[in-house]
């Protein structure tokens, strides 16, 4: 079919869905262990990917509406269609709604968060949907200027309307209080009066300090158990905790510094990473490097940790989004190898006995 006007031939359209479906989710997914200041462009590039959508769409749209609006012409794949377009608007408007400072929330959850569950549901939805549907472009798709053109057109759209709307909301004030990870700010130096979150079953009892003891082992010249009394919490920083589910919260954190205790037992020369556990089975490991100049926290803003943000230790893991900032920590592992474990844990903790982890 000849094109007059600036699209991309059928199947193109198509793929180029797919594959901006895939970028997208796969820069969404990257958000959420993206922290540092020098990982801004990940969110950019989630940003423009999904704001290109917008045209690929459309063109997708005007094509395929006769298919949907006669209703004598609907198949079995007809619904699975219409619920992927759902979705994928859904998650389209609710990106937007969110980056231009729409903060209400949805039951329990932030905006954002729900942002990120209907982009997540788009996979399921588009692999039942691309079922028997998959057709390779033809060279003949990829011939003459106005593809190179319209691709041209598709990426200018989602980087200017990103362009775009960063500079309204600075002109109209929106948003301002959202960081380059997008969350919103709660609680800040308000003590232990900022959200509590955890992961579903991460919910331990409160924890008895004359009972609880920390082991510091793994690849170390001599292991070290530690009890509330041996801890000596003299050293202090500032820093944000930002949680993937859409706030931050700044705080003065005071405890022990990881560097300060890892020079006690004297890691062997060759290791590499330190593991930081729950008494709920919860761990997140940082190369030992970054590990040395994180905190063990005790207090926060002159207060005693409470037992929902991690009594009697949490990690202050400056950078690091807060389902890393271990809580609740009985055990700290410094090993050769990094524990890759730790990416199920942190899903299933909590959900047997002998372990309910947190955030
Ligand atoms: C079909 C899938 C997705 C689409 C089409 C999409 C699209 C968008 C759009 C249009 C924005 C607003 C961009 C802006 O105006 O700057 C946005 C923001 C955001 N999205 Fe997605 N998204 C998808 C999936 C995800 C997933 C799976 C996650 C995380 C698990 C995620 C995390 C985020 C975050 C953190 C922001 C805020 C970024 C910022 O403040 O710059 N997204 N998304």
């Amino acid at each position: 079919m000849a094109h007059s006007r600036l699209e991309l031939p059928p199947r193109l359209v198509d793929w180029s869905i797919l594959i901006t479906v895939g970028f997208a989710v796969a820069t969404g997914m990257l958000t959420l262990v993206s922290g540092q200041p020098g990982d801004a462009v990940v969110f950019v590039l989630h940003g423009m990917g999904g704001l290109a959508l917008v045209v690929l769409l459309f063109w997708k749209l005007r094509r395929v509406r006769p298919r949907v609006t006669n209703r004598a012409a609907w198949n079995r794949g007809t619904l699975v269609s219409i619920l992927l377009t759902t979705l994928a608007l859904a998650a389209l408007a609710t990106g937007l709604v969110w980056t231009s400072g729409g903060t209400f929330v949805v039951g329990p959850w932030l905006l954002l968060f729900v942002h990120m569950a209907l982009g997540v549901l788009v996979i399921p939805v588009l692999v039942v949907h691309l079922r028997g549907r998959v057709r390779l472009p033809t060279t003949n798709d990829f011939a003459g200027r106005r593809t190179a053109l319209s691709s041209l057109a598709v990426v200018g759209f989602g980087a200017l309307v990103w362009r775009f709307q960063r500079e309204a909301n600075r002109v109209f004030g929106l948003a301002s209080d959202q960081r380059f990870t997008g969350s919103t700010e709660e609680g800040t130096d308000a003590g232990n009066a900022f959200p509590v979150t955890s992961w579903v079953a991460d919910d331990p009892d409160p924890i008895d300090p004359d009972d609880w003891q920390l082991r510091v082992g793994g690849a170390v010249e001599r292991e070290r158990t530690l009890s509330t009394e041996d801890l000596d919490p003299d050293s202090e920083g500032r820093t944000t905790l930002d949680c993937t589910s859409g706030w931050y919260s700044t705080h003065d954190w005071r405890g022990l510094r990881v560097g300060d205790l890892l020079d006690t037992v004297e890691p062997a020369p060759d290791a590499q990473w330190v593991s930081f556990r729950s008494v709920t089975g919860y761990r997140w490991s940082l190369p030992i490097e970054e590990a040395r100049d994180a905190l063990l926290a005790t207090r926060i803003d002159g207060e005693r940790l409470s037992h929902g943000h991690g009594f009697p230790l949490r990690l202050v893991a400056p950078g690091r989004r807060g389902f890393q900032w271990v809580k609740w920590i009985d055990k700290i592992e410094v090993s050769r190898q990094r524990d890759t474990s730790e990416w199920l844990a942190i899903f299933v903790s909590g959900f047997d006995e002998t372990s309910t982890g947190g955030q």
